[in-house]
């Protein structure tokens, strides 16, 4: 899977591209990423990219010129032109059902904002989907576009040890819980003791242990995502009363 970064600040990138799962991903030829410095195609000799916003106000604006033919240019480096998503604010938020619709694709640029944002005639004139990380603003779209490669690349076949990990995750498998509660050793600490089920080697039961705990954990922090449920998702008799409320999440020693 290739991704292309389109960004006034690719150094941002460096730290990041060179550890952990995307380095590794990087070097068993999985992932691509590559670097495109937007200010290599400003038009004037001082290489600007920004100007001050029509009809005043504070900040600068991203110009029109050297987006659109940065984006064409990167577009035509490979056979596949890609699929071009704007990091910005008013973008669609972000979640795991469209990490999973960008994991898809083969080829992603990514654009990234400053400043004040893009000049309008950008997305009217490149047309690409529109994706915000969030209802807060960031001051640029480095970190979002950092969040949305980290997000795509565990569902890049071979990137992540074990295949199956990512489908128990938050939000991922066929019911999109909060994945239950992990343990590992020391059994006890301080007290706390990791549920005894966790360690009877009895796949059945920890399989349902685990069922159970996920059901709760999303019952007593996002019950939202069980009303986002099919009706026949709910455990039992298809009605919502059919999940034991789990005890409030302040009730529970850290960890639970
Ligand atoms: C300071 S922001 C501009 C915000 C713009 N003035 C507005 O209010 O919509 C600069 C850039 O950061 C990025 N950005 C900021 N918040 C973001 C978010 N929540 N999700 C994705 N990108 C974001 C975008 O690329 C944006 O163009």
């Amino acid at each position: 899977m290739r991704f292309d970064l389109l960004t006034l600040f690719p150094e941002i990138f460096q730290g990041y591209l060179a550890e952990s799962l995307l380095k590794r991903a990087i070097e068993a030829g999985l992932v691509d990423v590559q670097l495109h410095d937007i200010r290599h195609w400003a038009q004037d000799k001082h290489h600007s990219v920004d100007d001050r916003p029509f009809g005043g106000g504070p900040g600068m604006v991203l110009k029109v010129e050297p987006v659109v033919e940065c984006v064409e240019a990167v577009r035509r480096h490979d056979p596949d032109p890609g699929h071009l998503v704007m990091l910005t604010p008013q973008g669609r938020r972000l979640d795991q059902p469209a990490v999973e619709r960008l994991a898809e694709h083969h080829r992603i640029l990514l654009l990234c904002g400053r400043y004040e944002g893009f000049d309008e005639r950008i997305r009217v004139i490149l047309q690409p989907e529109e994706i915000s990380i969030g209802d807060f603003v960031l001051s640029g779209g480095e970190v979002a576009a950092m969040a949305i490669i980290d997000a795509v690349v565990r569902l890049v076949p071979g990137v992540l040890g074990d295949e199956l990990s990512s489908s128990d995750d938050s939000f991922s498998g066929e019911q999109r819980l909060l994945e239950f509660a992990q343990y590992t050793r020391p059994r006890v600490y301080r007290g706390l003791e990791a549920p005894p089920v966790l360690l009877s080697g009895n796949h059945q039961q920890i399989a349902r242990w685990r069922e159970e705990n996920s059901r709760e954990r999303t019952h007593s922090r996002r019950a939202d995502l069980l009303d986002k449920q099919l009706p026949d998702q709910h455990v039992g008799n298809n009605s919502r009363e059919a999940t034991p409320p789990g005890p409030p999440r302040e009730a529970l020693p850290p960890g639970y």
